[in-house]
This record gives structure tokens, sequence and C-alpha cells, in this order.
């Protein structure tokens, strides 16, 4: 199983005795104290998600930007500097990234700035397909996942559905007696059939052990398919993991569950690339 790298350790160490003393209603502004004091490096990776490019380019069955001569609206909710979303732009998509502090939504728009204007290769899996698309917008929305507030600046208000919703490195960022409202949020903001599309990480790390980051292992299965509240007593055994198929109380169906060859180095050989359709 891979180990992280001992600076790794070391950044994962400060975040948590940054949040270690914090009640869950007071997390929010622990990131934004975070973001504020330049402190991005303890999490950013720099570039956007190699398994969900892949994914992009080659599951057009499932991930197509277009649907009914319309682009498809996808949403990265705690987007960091926007990396995935300037990239899910770049792939078709009209894409927001939510982000609960303004320092971090006035970083993602100057990414964005220069990125969607002049695109790194990092942002394709295939710099040959880069053709294939015509660019989206990138569009970034400060507010709390948990609340509704900010829906009122998305196209729709308050009835907007997304078509499809990014997931890396926010679950783990909660505390664990979030999950089951990250769950119910997710499904509130997608559309019928809509994706919501999970980088699961880290799945190296004993659930058990503070974070952020905190361990995910079982836990997307038993907050999505099974209506779990993804607290670490409850969680099944790997075994049920394996099953796609299978009764569940749960607002989705994982209908796509791998190991990408390629990810980020830290989480490389144990991150999860997971597709839940919203039933
Ligand atoms: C671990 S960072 C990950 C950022 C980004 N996904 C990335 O990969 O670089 C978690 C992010 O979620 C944001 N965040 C935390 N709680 C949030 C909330 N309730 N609503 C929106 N964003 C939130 C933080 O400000 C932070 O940028």
């Amino acid at each position: 199983m891979a180990t992280p790298s001992s600076g790794a350790t070391h950044e994962r160490t400060r975040l948590i005795a940054h949040f270690e003393a914090r009640s869950a209603g007071n997390q929010g502004s622990g990131w934004c104290e975070l973001w504020d004091r330049g402190e991005s490096n303890l999490w950013d990776r720099g570039k956007p998600s190699p398994p969900l490019i892949d994914l992009l380019e080659r599951r057009h069955d499932l991930l197509e930007p277009i649907t009914g001569g319309r682009r498809k609206m996808v949403l990265v909710p705690g987007c960091g500097r926007g990396y995935d979303v300037v990239m899910l732009a770049l792939h078709g998509f009209d894409a927001y990234g939510l982000e609960i502090s303004s320092s971090a939504v006035a970083e993602a728009k100057l990414y964005a700035g220069s990125e969607l204007n002049n695109p790194s290769a990092y942002n394709f899996s295939d710099i040959n397909s880069s053709t294939r698309y015509t660019g989206g917008f990138a569009s970034f929305v400060l507010g709390d996942f948990f609340q509704k507030d900010w829906e009122t600046n998305l196209p729709f208000g308050n009835n907007t559905k997304f078509d499809m919703i990014y997931d890396y490195t926010f679950l783990c960022a909660l505390p664990p007696n979030m999950r089951a409202e990250w769950a119910r949020r997710m499904a509130e903001l997608l559309t019928p059939g809509g994706l919501l599309v999970c980088l699961e990480f880290p799945l190296y790390k004993d659930p058990d052990l503070p974070g952020p980051p905190w361990g995910l292992r079982g836990v997307h299965w038993d907050i999505l398919a099974r209506g779990g509240n993804g607290l670490t007593a409850d969680l099944i055994n790997a075994e049920e993991q394996k099953t796609d198929a299978g009764p569940g109380q749960g607002q989705f169906r994982r209908i796509l569950h791998i190991q990408p060859p390629n990810s980020y180095e830290i989480g490389r050989g144990t991150d999860m690339l997971s597709v839940w359709e919203k039933i």
C-alpha cells in the first residue's frame, strides 16, 4: 500500500492541528483562515485530476459535454484554486466552482483568466484531443455548500440542477458527522440521472484517525448506496464494496468503480474513481 512522503505527512499534521479544536459549525472559517494566510500549499496539488481527465476523454458514452444541444452544467464544491473547474470548461462543460473562501474565489478567477486563454498541457490526457472540444465557461461562486443562499447566483436560482458534480478532497475535508448531509446535498443539487464523480482519497488512511484529510475507506458506498451516516462504527466490510448492484437505501447507484492507472502521486495505487448515478 502506498504511503505518503514525510513532507506530505508534515502537511497533514499541520492541517489536523489547525482543525482539531473546531466544532463542525466552525470549519468554514478555518478554511478561510488558511486561504487568507496563503497556506493552500497544505493541500493544493497544482493541477487538475488526472483520473477525471482520462474519464472525460475515454468515456464519452458517460460524460459527453453536450446534451440536447446545450452544454451540461457541472459543479465542483470546495474547488480550491479551480484546476478541475477550468479543465472541465476546456472539455466543453459549463463548469461552476463553489468555495467558502473569498480568497480562494479570487485566486481561482485569476487562475482561470490565464489558463482558459493559454491552457497548460496538463489539462488533457491526450493533447491531440484538445481540438475535439469547444470550451464552455468557468464560473466561481462564493458560498457554503451546506447552505442554499449561493444558489440564487446560479442560472435558474434555487431550481438549478447540475448534470454532474465532481468531488476530490472535499468530502475528506469535512468532519465525519457531516457526511450524511454531504450526500443529501449532492442528491439535492443533481438532476435525476445526473452523475456524481468521486476521486476517493485517502483510502490508505485508517478511518478512525483524525483529519483532515479524513480516511474514507468504505464511506462513499455507505452514504451514497446504503444511505448510511458514513461513521466508522457503521461502515460495511470490503467484500460488500465489490458489488455494484444490490439494494440500498441511498439515493445513488454506483455505475463505475475503478482503480485509475493515473492519479496524483499521493494517492497512486490506492485512489479509486467512482461514478454514481442519482436514482
Ligand atoms: C482540501 S481543500 C481541496 C480543494 C480542491 N478540491 C483541490 O483539490 O485543490 C478543501 C476546500 O474546500 C473548501 N471548503 C471547505 N468547506 C466548504 C464548504 N462548506 N463549502 C464550500 N467550500 C468549502 C475549502 O475552502 C478548501 O478550499
